[in-house]
């Protein structure tokens, strides 16, 4: 149906550039400033034992860089480049900007951030600032300049680190200077305050405004506080750290011609657009930590590197940190068993990776976070883990060819940050509703599957894609839906999962009822929503078997779509639950409750039908992704399981030279990148 390969989804205003490098990217954070100059001759040693070739550093060093405001010390600085210099290894290096030192608050006082509950915060953490405040803008503008007039075109200066993932630890700040600043944004997003009035709907609960002065940020109040205006101060939140990102990187780029980049967070959505960051960096870098609690957390590292490959239209990108075993932050901090650091390194690669760093090189001695493992942890250099960073080392050396190589996908699935901003916010008709939990259910179907998975925005050109998924889009602007509109009249097919479709940009419900906007690709719309009680599980019948079916149920109101399963049991039983709708040259199927995995497989097997989809019949536990390079493709395969498998494959194993005649074995917890001759 589709006969073009789909196409980069980002719109950048940055074209991305690779920092120069002889190698796949290999290191970590390095903090020299924690240790005595004795460690540093040892850090170089090991590196070199490992393969390490890029270390970030810098990072949470303002308070040694600006001794006091203006008064700088570059020389321990200097000191730790040459060395790395001198070892062969490049610098990432950071602008220290997420932590102000001590004497910036103690001059500044005003330039803390407070919480919604009205805290001004304090020093001793990291972060704590307010992004607003003329002082931090000024003070991080200084530092980034003079680090980019010192170092800017020092040989071994490849990547400049701005910040430190943005939007954590403090994102939404309800400071004085907050305040001001948001309200000259929303003079320039409405223009009148007439059209204020009219977007965030203040008719309701008397919130009329005459004056821009006196609109607040949305604080803690006694109830719940106009959602249109909640939403309105995550994107100017959005805005103000992009807008200090872009400062400082453009204070760079007067001194430096090195690509620029700053570490995202892909799988925690906590306040920034990366679909709008993406475009303003050099490089896509993220950094990635397994939730021990899941028992498949390889699925989850899954989704945040499709998301960042996405995010970046498909370029290469850069694992920041992830961790050589356990985290400190989480309830539990499981540590990763033998193998599971090359597993989840090897995942990244596959899915676009072309750098591996850490968090961190060395473990800290002192501070909140010594009990995170690291690259050479508190055991040394005899330890098990290093044994293994040493290992990885070796491993990711005889991959250099894979570098450039994309991955491509048939599949889409929608992810929109706006979106989930607007589904977080409180009073919606049940707890139950997790877009989290619904992209992971309809993608884990997907991995299972062996089926690559991009993910995009509404608005997005889906053309390429055979099948697109919406598990989650219940913000969905009048133009995005016309575009999955047009998109499943041309041709494609589209998978809703429920409330979606159910508010406009403003968070106001749109007009004709739940799911007007896709009406023309559905073939419905949604009479009334009918959440489930807590433990209660009701029945869809799907092609003669009945599949459990729990939290959400939905009365629809069906002007052209076919009914392809109905409840069996609960508010809306004997109703249909699952549709099928044919527009134009395409498809469009309602999936208007959470069936089990086994009820989401059977609805899948048909959608891939419709989609011209096989699932690649992987042995279970088996991750399989390929990167298209020119000249060969780079099938990376990783066994997750504990028993030794067999797949049909011919090539050459990059990781043990050996050549394939048909078949690669795999023991449990083994990996490979097999280099495959493109079929002709
Ligand atoms: C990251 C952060 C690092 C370190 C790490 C620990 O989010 O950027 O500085 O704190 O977590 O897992």
């Amino acid at each position: 149906m589709h006969a073009t390969r789909p196409r980069a989804t980002a719109a950048g205003t940055t074209a991305h550039r690779w920092p120069d490098l002889p190698q796949i990217a290999y290191g970590g954070d390095y903090t020299p400033e924690q240790w005595p100059r004795e460690v540093w001759a040892d850090d170089i040693a090991r590196m070199h034992d490992a393969g390490v070739n890029l270390v970030s550093i810098g990072i949470f060093a303002w308070g040694l860089l600006e001794i006091r405001e203006g008064d700088f010390d570059f020389g321990w600085l200097d000191e730790v480049i040459e060395m790395l210099h001198a070892a062969g290894i490049r610098v990432d290096l950071g602008t220290p900007t997420a932590s102000p030192p001590a004497w910036f608050f103690a001059n500044h006082p005003d330039a803390r951030a407070v919480t919604r509950d009205g805290v001004a915060l304090g020093f001793g953490a990291r972060g704590m600032v307010s992004h607003s405040a003329p002082a931090y803008r000024e003070a991080s503008v200084r530092i980034a300049t003079e680090l980019a007039k010192r170092y800017g075109n020092h040989p071994a200066v490849v990547l400049w680190h701005v910040h430190n993932e943005y939007g954590v630890p403090v994102g939404e700040d309800y400071s004085p200077h907050a305040v001001r600043e948001w309200r000259r944004w929303l003079e320039n997003r409405y223009g009148s305050i007439e059209a204020l009035n009219a977007a965030w709907g203040t008719a309701f609960w008397g919130q009329h405004y005459e004056q821009w002065e006196h609109i607040g940020a949305p604080a803690a109040a006694p109830s719940v506080v106009n959602p249109a205006q909640r939403l309105d101060f995550a994107r100017f939140t959005d805005d103000q750290l992009l807008s200090c990102f872009i400062a400082e990187r453009d204070a760079i780029r007067a001194h430096s011609d090195r690509p620029i980049t700053t570490n995202f967070m892909a799988n925690q959505h906590g306040g920034v657009d990366l679909w709008k960051w993406a475009a303003e960096v050099d490089v896509v870098s993220d950094d990635h930590y397994l939730w021990a609690a899941d028992t498949e957390a390889e699925i989850g590292l899954a989704i945040a590197a499709d998301l960042t490959r996405s995010v970046g239209g498909g370029d290469p990108w850069l694992l920041m940190e992830h961790s050589t075993s356990a985290v400190n932050w989480q309830p539990r901090n499981i540590a990763k068993r033998p193998g599971e650091m090359a597993r989840n390194s090897l995942s990244h690669l596959g899915r676009g990776a072309d750098g591996i760093l850490f968090f961190q090189w060395r473990a800290s001695r002192s501070g909140a976070e010594k009990f995170h493992s690291a690259m050479v942890p508190h055991a040394g250099a005899s330890s098990r883990v290093f044994r293994e960073v040493v290992d990885l080392g070796a491993k990711l050396g005889r991959l250099a060819e894979v570098r450039g190589s994309r991955v491509h996908a048939d599949v889409a699935i929608l992810w929109d940050f706006e979106s989930f901003w607007a589904q977080d916010l409180e009073w919606r008709p049940s707890v139950d509703l997790s877009h989290d939990e619904r992209i992971r259910a309809y993608y884990e179907r997907l991995w299972r599957d062996g089926i690559t998975v991009d993910f995009a925005l509404p608005g997005h050109d889906l053309s390429g894609y055979r099948l697109v998924i919406a598990p989650a889009q219940y913000l969905l602007r009048a133009a995005d839906a016309e575009n999955l509109n047009a998109y499943v009249a041309g041709g494609g097919v589209l998978v809703s999962s429920f409330f979606t479709g159910v508010v406009d940009e403003h968070d106001a419900v749109h007009a004709g009822g739940f799911g007007a906007p896709l009406e023309p690709s559905l073939g419905l719309r949604v009479d009334e929503h009918l959440p489930l009680r807590e433990d209660e599980v009701a029945g869809i019948a799907f092609d003669g078997e009945t599949y459990a079916a729990d939290i959400w149920q939905e009365d629809l109101a069906i002007s052209g779509a076919d009914v392809r399963a109905v409840y069996t049991a609960g508010p809306a039983a004997g109703a249909p639950a699952v549709t099928r709708n044919v527009s134009g040259d395409g498809v469009g199927w309602y999936v208007s409750t959470r069936p089990d995995a086994a009820g989401l497989r059977a609805i899948m097997a048909s959608v891939y039908r419709d989609a011209g989809l096989e699932p690649a019949g992987l042995p279970a536990g088996v991750e399989s992704v390929v990167r298209h390079g020119d000249d060969a493709d780079y099938r990376v395969v990783i066994n997750h399981s504990d028993e030794t498998v067999s797949l049909g494959m011919s090539g050459v194993d990059l990781l043990t030279q050996t050549t394939l005649e048909g078949t690669l074995v795999l023991g449990g917890g083994e990996v490979a990148v097999v280099r495959t001759s493109r079929p002709q």
